[in-house]
């Protein structure tokens, strides 16, 4: 039987003539590759950027090494061997971190088809990509920026000035081609870029989605389309303080959800992290027991009370053996041992969408090892880069917004003065750029935006 009668032919001819968009029902009839569920939206399409710009470098920072030259013979001797250093302790050799300013497609498209992609392959590949990106972004774009008194109001200063920060125009174009209509122009800039991701990301890779509660459902089939079903490790819960009020409209909000999708089935949970263990419940703690060799371990039934020799051995228990019970039990899918929302005082920049160091510490440890490389796309203030150089990973952080890449900046320079205070490794960055020849290349593509602009 054919796949379209007749008449069906002559109405899809009728359709054209009038210039006229065909009923949906022709997608289905028409198109080889029917999926059983999928998403669509207005204008979605397979086709992904794939301009390369170059990067620029605006600034090397290896800002505590290059302070004074005569510490850095002495404190940091053992960096010599891991990075090699130049007479004023700069970072010569190895790989340096990067943070980049511009839209994240150009860069994603620009690291995943040019030459900056061989070095992230010499590091071993992008173990880690987390997201968290704005779904109401006005909040990122423009707004209340303080600016501290010299003089602190505890010795008797006023409490500083607030500015409004207003857009700049690549922010602005990102709005309105991204967000200004939105669901639908949210889920097409996520899904390229996505794609993009997974393409730049190592076969044992794993990525965080971090979702607005507006469009979990969508990132959720849009995830399982681009890395596939059977790819998700989990559907993350992170249970915190109750955000807002709800004003008889719907309950209040405590928790975010994270999806986390490997690439290939090479990818293994870091188990032994001491970032992805909780205590054990004290329920666990008091049924705990050696046996006769001195393991710990633990049984799965009646836990109210301790097993007996002829229950254990009856097998009328499930025997759970515990290397050292101080190193606790691995985290479930919910994350309720971090409730607060707002970083701690010592971390917080202020920044508005600024999520709290515990969560990334959790997702680095359990995605990554030691000397891998993570990235971040939409960073913000700079926590993934933050924590990844605490934790001795590689990074690649990228944001769009001038603020977010002065916040970053001088928050990852907190962070490399702290590591040599407390004389720890910490690794020189770069701060690059696509600006000049982002700007030539929206002037080429945006008709509505002028060179002056
Ligand atoms: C929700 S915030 C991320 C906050 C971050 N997780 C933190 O802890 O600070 C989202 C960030 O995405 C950036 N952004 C939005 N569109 C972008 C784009 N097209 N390319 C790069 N960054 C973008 C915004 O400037 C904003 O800083």
């Amino acid at each position: 039987m054919p796949r379209l009668t007749e008449q069906e032919q002559q109405e899809i001819i009728r359709f054209i003539e009038a210039d006229k968009p065909l009923p949906d029902k022709y997608r289905f009839l028409l198109f080889e590759d029917k999926r059983e569920v999928e998403l669509v939206w207005n204008g979605k399409t397979s086709e992904v950027c794939s301009i390369v710009l170059p990067f620029q470098v605006i600034e090397q920072v290896d800002e505590p090494r290059a302070e004074k030259p005569e510490d850095v013979k002495r404190k940091d001797k053992d960096q010599e061997f891991l990075f090699s250093l130049d007479e004023r302790g700069r970072q010569l050799k190895g790989w340096t971190n990067k943070l980049i300013w511009g839209d994240n497609k150009l860069i994603l498209s620009s690291l995943k088809n040019g030459p900056l992609r061989e070095e992230i392959e010499k590091q071993g590949g992008l173990k880690l990509i987390y997201i968290d990106p704005p779904f109401d972004v006005g909040a990122d774009f423009s707004m209340d920026i303080e600016i501290p008194s010299s003089v602190p109001p505890s010795l008797g200063g006023n409490r500083g000035e607030t500015f409004t920060k207003k857009p700049n125009i690549l922010e602005e174009i990102a709005y309105r081609d991204t967000w200004g209509k939105g669901a639908d122009s949210f889920i097409s800039m996520i899904y390229e870029r996505l794609v993009l991701m997974r393409d730049l990301l190592a076969e044992d890779g794993s990525i965080y989605v971090h979702c607005d509660w507006r469009v979990t459902g969508f990132l959720r089939m849009v995830m399982d389309e681009i890395f596939g079903k059977d790819r998700i490790i989990g559907e993350l819960i992170w249970k915190h303080q109750i955000m807002g009020g709800a004003h008889g409209r719907r309950l209040p909000k405590a928790h975010e959800t994270i999806l986390w999708f490997k690439k290939g089935n090479a990818f293994k949970i870091n188990e032994k992290s001491p970032e992805v263990r909780v205590p054990f419940s004290d329920y666990v703690r008091d049924t705990m027991q050696q046996d006769s060799e001195g393991r710990w371990f633990y049984t799965r039934r009646r836990m109210s009370r301790k097993a007996t020799d002829s229950e254990r051995e009856s097998k009328a228990h499930t025997i759970t053996y515990v290397d050292d019970p101080e190193k606790g039990t691995l985290a479930s899918d919910v994350w309720d041992d971090f409730p607060s929302y707002q970083p701690k005082p010592i971390d917080n920049t202020k920044y508005p969408t600024q999520k709290p160091n515990e969560l990334l510490e959790r997702i680095i440890g359990s995605g990554t090892y030691e000397g891998d490389l993570v990235a971040d796309f939409f960073c913000g203030s700079g926590t993934t880069a933050a924590v990844a150089e605490k934790l001795g990973r590689k990074w690649i952080v990228t944001d769009l917004g001038k603020f977010a890449i002065h916040t970053t900046r001088k928050r990852l320079i907190g962070v490399q003065r702290q590591l040599k205070a407390d004389g720890k490794d910490y690794r020189a960055f770069e701060i690059l750029n696509l600006g000049k020849y982002e700007r030539q290349h929206y002037i080429g593509v945006n008709p509505n935006l002028r060179e002056e602009e």
